[in-house]
């Protein structure tokens, strides 16, 4: 397949990039903004592909979405470009509301006028909490942060090109994502980095709030998987085989490091705080995807890759993420 990959820079959508080059030889344009989150370097394994092209630019800047087609020729849009981060959209929402709107619009219009397939990459975050049961593709839409309601709108809008226009349009929405390459903004990157350099472990509130971690060579297949074999105007829940309250991830990531439980400390929660995600994968699974990675193994690999890749997280530890850190954590990093 011929794919354009809007945010592929990114954590995830690098991973999906890598895998659809070198495990299933398509042929890759990845369109990225290059935000703070959004690393070339992500791609370097690909970058020399005579199958990959990078193209910089906006998901809301219609000449940038139309020169990446022109430069591809895809035959489907698979759209992860987004602000991911729950905390940076409640200090600063601005980013999350025109990434989110606009630019999912702007690519939904050139599918329109291109005949494209297309593919948005969602979160199981546009449900809301849930205390007990799982999540499925029928539940309620009840999203609680300015991340996730921007993302439930840019769903909302997705869906409404396959009833209105009959865009073949199919969304896929993950739970907490993990593994290489994430920015270290994140609950496990953050704690791996803080623990190696003796930083002290932030943990939100009393750290008993549940995440259902996916392995994120596990989503990416998922995304392949519902891009080939899925059914136009449906969404596809993927969820990991894992659920785990923050404090237990947090204190096998002092295990594995071998930091010293000391270095836990309960800051103040954050506002409007989702205490538990679930999500059921049935419908996904009934097309034959199946995640292969449980949590305690893919922690321990990914403790591993970020003990042994200090060339990509040394230049963002020592960069702006450090005034990032003091903003959100009232303190400064070990140097
Ligand atoms: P990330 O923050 O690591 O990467 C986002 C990428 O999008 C970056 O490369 C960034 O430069 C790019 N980008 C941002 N705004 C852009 C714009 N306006 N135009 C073009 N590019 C832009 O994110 P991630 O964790 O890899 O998440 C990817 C997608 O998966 C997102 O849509 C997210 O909502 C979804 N998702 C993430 C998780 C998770 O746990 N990380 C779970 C489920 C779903
Ligand atoms: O569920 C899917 C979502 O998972 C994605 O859509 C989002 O893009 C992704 O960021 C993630 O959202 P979360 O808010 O669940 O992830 P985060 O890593 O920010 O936090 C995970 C949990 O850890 C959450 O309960 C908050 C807590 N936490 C996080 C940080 C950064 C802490 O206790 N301390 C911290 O310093």
């Amino acid at each position: 397949m011929r794919l354009l990959v809007c945010g592929g820079a990114g954590f995830i959508g690098s991973t999906f990039a890598r895998q659809r080059v070198s495990e299933h030889g398509d042929d890759v344009t990845v369109l990225d903004k290059l935000t703070y989150a959004g690393r070339e370097e992500n791609l370097r394994e690909i970058a020399e592909e005579p199958r990959f092209r990078f193209v910089r630019g906006a998901i809301e800047d219609p000449d940038a979405v139309a020169a990446a087609i022109e430069t591809g020729s895809p035959e489907a849009i698979v759209n992860f470009a987004a602000e991911t981060h729950v905390d940076r959209s409640i200090a600063e929402p601005d980013a999350f509301v025109s990434t989110h709107a606009l630019g999912t619009y702007v690519l939904l219009e050139a599918a329109r006028e291109h005949s494209l397939r297309y593919l948005q990459v969602s979160t199981d975050e546009v449900y809301g909490s849930i205390e007990q049961g799982t999540f499925t593709e029928q539940s309620p839409l009840a999203p609680s942060s300015p991340y996730s309601a921007t993302k439930a709108g840019a769903d909302l809008l997705v869906q409404s090109y396959f009833h209105t226009y009959g865009l073949p349009t199919l969304i896929c929405r993950g739970s907490n994502n993990y593994g290489p390459y994430q920015y270290p903004e994140k609950l496990i990157p953050l704690m791996i980095l803080n623990a190696l350099h003796g930083d002290s472990l932030p943990v939100y509130g009393d750290g008993m709030q549940v995440r259902n971690w996916i392995h994120a060579s596990d989503f990416a297949g998922a995304i392949g998987h519902v891009l080939g074999h899925g059914q136009p105007g449906e969404v596809y829940n993927a969820g990991g085989p894992d659920e785990e309250a923050n404090m237990t991830v947090v204190s096998r990531i002092v295990e594995l490091t071998g930091a010293q439980e000391s270095q836990v400390e309960h800051v103040s929660d954050r506002p409007g705080h989702d205490r538990r995600y679930s999500l059921s994968s049935e419908k996904v699974r009934a097309l034959g995807w199946v995640p292969r990675v449980r949590f305690d193994e893919g922690l321990e690999q990914t403790v591993t890759w970020y003990r042994e890749n200090t060339w990509w997280w040394e230049p963002i530890r020592s960069g702006d993420y450090r005034a990032y850190y003091e903003r959100q954590y009232g303190r400064s990093l070990q140097p």
